[in-house]
């Protein structure tokens, strides 16, 4: 299968971007499978029923979330009635939607999809991801019941990523970190068969701090003050992500290449 994984969508900017550009991506590079992180698509936090209809939309065959998956009030009831929308196994107990889910692609092939959160230098405890996640993998079989499976692993440290990266080698077809919103250099092919990225990146303006338009984050460093809101810097945005080539038969990854296309960035892709 080729599957494209697309890093946090950054605003309206972001948004339109997925629009405009992920129609002929899929047609291009004959995509079977698309996961878009959404978490920060409306206004830089959370996700509105109605974005996430726009980038379903777009190409979009599963949305998922983050630490602010619920930022955007109406994605409380918004995710009960769109199983393509998922947020973290780990978010909490009694959070509404789902964590993972399988999902059939044009021909029938069974992906799945899972995210969890992180725990190391995130603003709130989450749940354990490795036994939520372990749970979840040995549930769905990768070259048995499912022919793919892709794991967003959302948080801010590079060593947790890379552990639930090896943690799941064999049993994923991807993991793939998100929520830095800058994309890392260490695409590869663990020794598993699992293809693994640390971050993502952003679908977002990167003459910016993480997205966001740069003056109130850098008076905020300078001065240790905030004096405004931030808001999602919106020029020239780079879609970034990560391609991978699966064998529909063990699931394991043949293939990956960075995604970064349009915008400042260097550009990369299949
Ligand atoms: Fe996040
Ligand atoms: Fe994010």
């Amino acid at each position: 299968m080729k599957l494209l994984f697309l890093g946090d969508v950054m605003g309206r900017g972001g948004r339109r971007a997925v629009a405009e550009r992920l129609p002929g991506l899929r047609s291009e590079w004959g995509l079977d499978f698309v996961v878009v992180n959404g978490e920060n698509a409306t206004g830089g936090m959370g996700l509105s029923g109605e974005h996430a209809q726009g980038l379903l939309e777009a190409g979009a065959d599963c949305v998922t979330l983050g630490d602010h998956a619920f930022d955007q009030k109406d994605m409380l009831r918004a995710i009960e009635g769109e199983p393509r929308i998922l947020r973290p196994l780990n978010f909490a107990k009694g959070a509404p939607g789902r964590g993972h889910r399988v999902f059939s692609d044009a021909r029938g092939r069974k992906v799945l999809v899972a995210q969890v959160l992180g725990q190391v230098f995130m603003k709130r405890a989450f749940d354990d991801p490795f036994s939520a996640l372990d749970a979840t993998l040995r549930a769905h079989v990768l070259g048995g019941a499912v022919q793919a499976a892709i794991v967003d692993i959302h948080c801010e440290a590079t060593s947790e990523k890379m552990g639930v990266g090896h943690f799941c080698d064999g049993r994923a077809s991807l993991v793939v970190g998100t929520h830095t919103h800058i994309p890392t250099a260490d695409a590869q092919i663990l020794p598993g068969g699992t293809a693994y990225l640390s971050d993502a990146g952003m679908c977002g303006d990167y003459d910016s701090v993480i997205g966001m338009e740069k003056e109130e984050p850098l008076r905020r460093f300078v001065t240790g003050m905030a004096k405004g809101r931030f808001s999602p810097a919106m020029a020239d945005v780079t879609l970034s992500g990560v391609y991978v080539e699966t064998d529909d038969r063990t699931g394991h990854a043949t293939r990956i290449e960075m995604v970064r296309q349009g915008g400042r960035l260097a550009q990369a892709g299949p």
